[in-house]
């Protein structure tokens, strides 16, 4: 489904927003297929384990509260915010905390849940600013990897899809904070921010 008509059809959806959309990459039911697949290897790796998934502000909230509800073991839920300053696109290693987390992780098995991982600088930073606080572990869980614009190495140990390097927003993804909401994930047209 690629074209403006198919999406209307399809989502009841804001149209401007819509119109910007030059593709729609992962549907609202290949999302769900792989945030389930993903809360099923997690709920195995953690079982008899204190996970505490710390959610990534503000682009990964719909990914974190879909993958939440079907894990099914128990855990605790916090979040942490971050800005890494760059162009409207793109990130550089300037990371500012915006807020911390409210628990402490200190022997909790910590799970990092992002929307997306490009440069690499953002996940970097978090995953160094929490192992200072002594967890027992540490991992990362991404929905979206853009392997091609890698500059720091991280790893990521739970990855849904491998995306091209292409400018992704919906389903939690923003440009300017605007199509987050969108229940898809779709390449925004590069007249919108070239
Ligand atoms: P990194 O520090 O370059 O890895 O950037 C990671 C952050 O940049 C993500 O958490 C997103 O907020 C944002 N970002 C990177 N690529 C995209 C994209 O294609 N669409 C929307 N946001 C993106
Ligand atoms: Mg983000």
């Amino acid at each position: 489904m690629s074209n403006v008509q198919d999406i209307q059809s399809t989502y009841q959806v804001c149209e401007e927003w819509v119109q910007n959309i030059q593709q729609v990459l992962y549907s609202d039911v290949k999302i769900k297929e792989c945030v389930s697949s993903l809360a099923k290897q997690i709920s195995e790796d953690y079982k008899n384990k204190d996970l505490l998934i710390v959610g990534c502000l503000t682009g990964a909230v719909i990914f974190y509260s879909d993958l939440m509800r079907e894990l099914s073991i128990p855990y605790k839920s916090d979040f942490i915010s971050v800005s890494s300053y760059g162009s409207e696109t793109t990130s550089n290693g300037n990371v500012k905390m915006n807020k911390d987390l409210n628990i402490d992780p200190k022997n909790m098995h910590v799970l990092i849940i992002e929307d997306i991982i490009d440069t690499g600088h953002t996940l970097k930073w978090v995953k160094q600013h929490i192992q200072n606080k002594s967890p027992a572990s540490i991992k990362t869980c991404s929905l979206l990897n853009k392997q091609e614009r890698r500059i720091v190495d991280v790893s990521i140990d739970y990855i849904g899809f491998e995306c091209p390097d292409e400018f992704l927003v919906g389903y939690g993804l923003d440009f300017n904070d605007h199509y987050r909401g969108l229940p898809f994930i779709g390449i925004l047209k590069t007249d919108c921010y070239m």
